[in-house]
């Protein structure tokens, strides 16, 4: 977590930082804080930073800026040392020469700071950072770029640093082990950054840092070198294809409100680039992968939050369309659990950012041990995208809003393609089935535009109920990860407990809770176990719960039991989860609007996890 960035060239450095920084708050917002340097002269750090979010430091930064063209800044979510200024980065050196930025932990930093202390060292603040600009300044004598090589040598734990020096002013140097960075490239000018949406104000030319790399910038030279050994590397530069637009609110007062809207769009893309003459395509699979993928024994989806449930949702696809057998793991249980994985396995890891730290050493472990690993990211050129033997893109766009939407139903659309390519391949789905599931899918984009239009019904809902501390929500098979990712959704951003559970789990134990004023969203679209989850629901009207339902349209039953419907047209029972999710995604919007939460950038979370 934390976003990172650094610039130099020729343009004012501050107003670049602070609009970086504001494509990176996604990532924490804790604290924010810059340091820059005037590149024609020797000169001490200017520098700001203020507990809170990037609104608190730029509200400092009205009048009287100095011009500077290097400089780097933070978006901090904590990990060592409270969100306050004294422990915000930038972070100097004892001797304030070296200033550092840091995306990441030193494992080892107690140890080097002892150290440090008993070379005379002080520390201001309570981070593991502070410790690394001390570290580097220990070991710089006027050429910076072996002062960090010779820090890193001795740090553990996993990083992203952007570093400057005072008495090397023309110079910015950057590294990375495990935590994402990245190079913008423009003429006269360059710009490091934990994502792409902080440099496409600027440029698309980017070069992805790979681990244990370390590069110099200079305004008109991009030199990447080796950290370990100090060989030059030459990398490509890669164009990508975002927009800056993309990473806009495009009118809406929350990006979560805009990308829930999005959601029909980023459907119809998926489908128009994945189907071609009624049949699917994977541009980034060569067809020896697909065999390979087609071909194997067992299937493990690893995942963490809402990408996990859209893994979960991927397991009852497989094993219902590719009859493959498979289990779904939470990223952080499967890394420890020294997992049981042949040759011939698969393993496939689902993540938006492709940065979620247990995802990626889940990632490492499975290729360790011999499986092929294939990545569904959205993010493209991300480590998890680049480090997997394969690689599908979802290409939802950047998702900005930290409770994530219109990238899980790229996930869920995109997987659901994946398993009908693989159900074809292993002649499991006859070209019958695939004309019916074809017809399907296409009709989802509509459908969900209509879905959509029930958006006032669901804020009068939210009316109703915003004030209430409890929220259970059920499902069965398909929609029993919906009802969990609903609750996830609700809890996130409003801090109201809801939880999510298996219908059919009811009678052993949360029956308990209903009474009549317990609410109960549940989820009862047309499926194989519809009419378990109608006794279920019968079960919670006979004890007076208050029953909010997602059903198929002119379900008189579902409607005869429940204070208020949410319909979603008539689709596939595969395909329900893409349409019954997204009232959910709207309901827990508009409680968090009515009960004052800051939606985009919910309390303690950040977007991508890059810690453990
Ligand atoms: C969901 O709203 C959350 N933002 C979170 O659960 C997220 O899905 C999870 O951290 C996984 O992130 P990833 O998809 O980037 O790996």
């Amino acid at each position: 977590m934390c976003g990172i960035i650094g610039y130099i060239g020729r343009r004012d450095a501050i107003p670049v930082l602070i609009k970086g920084l504001e494509h990176l708050e996604y990532r924490g917002y804790d604290s924010a804080g810059i340091a820059c340097l005037n590149s024609s002269t020797s000169s001490n750090f200017f520098i700001a930073k203020e507990k809170g979010k990037l609104s608190e430091l730029k509200s400092q930064l009205t009048k009287n800026l100095p011009h500077m063209h290097v400089g780097i800044g933070h978006t901090r979510w904590a990990t060592h040392g409270e969100p306050s200024k004294l422990n915000a980065h930038p972070h100097l050196g004892e001797k304030g020469r070296i200033a550092l930025v840091h995306n990441g932990i030193v494992e080892n930093y107690a140890e080097l700071k002892d150290e440090l202390k008993r070379k005379g060292h002080h520390f201001k603040s309570k981070t593991d950072t502070e410790v690394a600009a001390h570290l580097i300044e220990y070991y710089y004598h006027g050429d910076l770029r072996e002062a960090i090589r010779k820090a890193v040598r001795r740090m553990r734990g996993f990083f992203a640093f952007v570093v400057i020096s005072r008495d090397e002013p023309n110079r910015l140097f950057a590294c990375k082990r495990s935590n994402p960075l990245v190079i913008g490239v423009s003429a006269h000018e360059h710009f490091v950054a934990s994502d792409i949406s902080a440099l496409l104000p600027y440029t698309k030319k980017v070069i992805y840092l790979e681990d244990d790399e370390l590069v110099e910038l200079q305004e008109n030279t991009v030199t990447i070198t080796q950290l370990g050994n100090g060989r030059r590397i030459q990398k490509k530069v890669s164009e990508v294809n975002w927009n800056v637009d993309q990473a806009q609110k495009g009118g809406f007062k929350h990006f979560m409100l805009k990308e829930i809207h999005e959601q029909p769009r980023v459907l119809a893309e998926t489908l128009k680039k994945r189907i071609v003459d009624h049949d699917i395509e994977f541009d980034t699979l060569d067809s020896k992968i697909e065999r390979s993928l087609a071909n194997a024994k067992k299937v493990f989806i690893v995942s963490c939050g809402t990408a996990y449930h859209a893994g979960m949702v991927a397991r009852y696809m497989f094993e219902e369309y590719v009859r493959i057998p498979t289990e779904v793991h939470v990223s952080s249980e499967f890394r420890y659990a020294d997992p049981i994985i042949d040759k011939g396995d698969i393993v496939v890891l689902i993540t938006q950012s492709g940065e979620t730290a247990d995802t990626l050493a889940a990632l490492r472990e499975a290729k360790q041990k011999g499986a092929l690993t294939l990545a569904i990211v959205n993010v493209v050129g991300s480590t998890i995208a680049r480090e997997a033997d394969a690689v599908i893109y979802t290409h939802a766009g950047p998702e900005i809003g930290v409770a994530s939407t219109k990238a899980y139903l790229a996930q869920l659309v995109t997987v659901a393609l994946f398993v009908i390519k693989l159900g074809l391949l292993r002649k499991k789905i006859s070209r019958s089935v695939l004309s019916k599931l074809i017809d399907a899918v296409e009709k989802l984009p509509y459908q969900l535009s209509e879905v959509l239009k029930q958006e006032p019904d669901i804020r009068r809902a939210a009316r109703k109920f915003f004030r209430k501390k409890n929220f259970l929500y059920l499902g069965r098979g398909y929609n029993f990860p919906t009802a969990l990712e609903g609750a996830l959704k609700l809890k996130e951003i409003t801090y109201a407990h809801a939880h999510g559970y298996a219908a059919g789990e009811m009678k052993h134990g949360p029956i308990a809770l209903i009474d009549s004023e317990q609410l109960v969203v549940c989820l009862a679209p047309h499926s194989k176990t519809y009419e378990k989850m109608i006794s279920n629901i019968e079960e919670i009207h006979a004890r007076r719960g208050i029953i909010i339902s997602i059903a198929t349209s002119k379900d008189q039953t579902v409607s005869r039991l429940s204070r208020l419907v949410f319909w979603i047209p008539k689709t596939l029972e595969l395909f329900s989860p893409i349409l019954t999710v997204v009232p959910l995604q709207l309901f827990a919007y508009y409680v968090a609007i009515l009960n004052s939460r800051d939606v985009d950038q919910p309390r303690n979370l950040a977007k991508s996890v890059t810690v453990e």
